[in-house]
């Protein structure tokens, strides 16, 4: 068996970053060695809990959660989105967490995890990139110690969701996003194209509901959530397909493509450009692009299936 992966996962969690980490607390093939917290779908405080309340629920092991950026790395965020609920995790209903959060910021958290890390680690960004913008910024080094970013952001050809050219996690701080997408450290980065892609049903959600695992029923009642909130029969793994696609590249479809985000004030500001043309030569590109692998699709049946398998609830979700 090969060894699993080290990863550690940023996350703003949020009901579909709660279904993120649901999947990779359960795959044997990650070793998770942390999970830093920022602002974005709630506030810091909130994420936090959420955090730490989910980890709980799941009986998880004692994986070190650290709080981080309370705001973007320059200017104001936006409005926590109302889809997550009033907790931001689809007010469940889940107790207050026993469990502790860790001392240091996460930051600092980061940079001493990646530095005594024996090999390189893998990043799962899921929320806005505030704590992984500051972490390059303070310690420009730590990148050799950074296996890869995988980062939920952006769009490639679909429309936006917080504004219609912008994705959340990039609109939130766009700044961030800037800094991390132009670093030159290799990223995945996984845009609302793939995350749009892989669906439950209510059906199959209130069938996860009644599942003997925790963990499933607490992704039934996220899910359940969301379908009520857009009045819709079905929703979205969300964040978890990035976690798919880690566990599972074989799943995804990427392509290397030049990205730009868009930092200017107006109706694109944190939109993610990325230089598709085919002639390229001669033509004029003003502003910071930096190639990144972006994933275009995935193999939703595929990314479903696993999530299933992770909730130990494969009856639940029919095919
Ligand atoms: O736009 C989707 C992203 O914004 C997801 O990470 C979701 O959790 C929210 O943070
Ligand atoms: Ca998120």
């Amino acid at each position: 068996m090969t060894e699993a992966l080290p990863v550690l996962l940023d996350v703003d969690t949020g009901g579909d970053d709660a279904l993120a980490l649901l999947l990779a607390m359960a795959s044997p093939t990650l070793d998770v060695r942390g999970i830093t917290c920022v602002a974005g779908n709630c506030a810091l405080e909130q994420v936090v809990s959420n955090t730490l309340t989910l980890l709980d629920a799941i009986d998880a092991p004692p994986v070190p959660v650290a709080a981080g950026m309370d705001r973007p790395v320059l200017n104001p965020g936006l409005p926590a989105p109302a889809l997550h609920g009033g907790d931001g995790m689809g007010d469940l209903g889940l107790p207050a967490p026993r469990r502790c959060r860790a001392g240091e910021h996460a930051v600092e958290f980061l940079r001493r995890t990646l530095s005594d890390a024996d090999e390189p680690v893998t990043l799962i960004c899921l929320a806005p990139l505030s704590n992984i913008a500051m972490l390059l910024r303070m310690y420009p080094r730590i990148g050799e110690k950074i296996e890869r970013l995988y980062v939920m952001g952006g769009t490639y050809a679909a429309p936006g969701n917080t504004t219609p050219a912008g994705e959340f996690n990039v609109c939130h701080d766009p700044e961030a996003a800037s800094i991390v997408l132009q670093s030159g450290l290799p990223v995945t980065l996984y845009p609302l194209d793939p995350f749009m892609q892989v669906r439950i049903t209510e059906e199959e959600a209130k069938a996860l509901t009644q599942s003997k695992g925790a963990g499933a029923r607490i992704a039934g009642g996220i899910i359940l959530h969301y379908c009520r909130f857009f009045g819709m029969a079905f929703s979205l793994i969300g964040d978890a397909g990035t976690v798919a696609t880690v566990i599972d590249p074989e799943g995804a479809t990427t392509v290397g493509k030049p990205v730009h985000v868009e930092l200017s004030s107006g109706v694109t500001r944190g939109a993610t450009v990325f230089d598709r043309r085919i002639l390229t030569d001669g033509f004029a590109r003003e502003g910071e692009w930096t190639e990144v692998d972006v994933v275009t699709k995935v193999d939703a049946p595929r990314y479903r299936k696993l999530m299933a398998v992770a909730l130990g609830a494969l009856e639940a979700l029919d095919e």
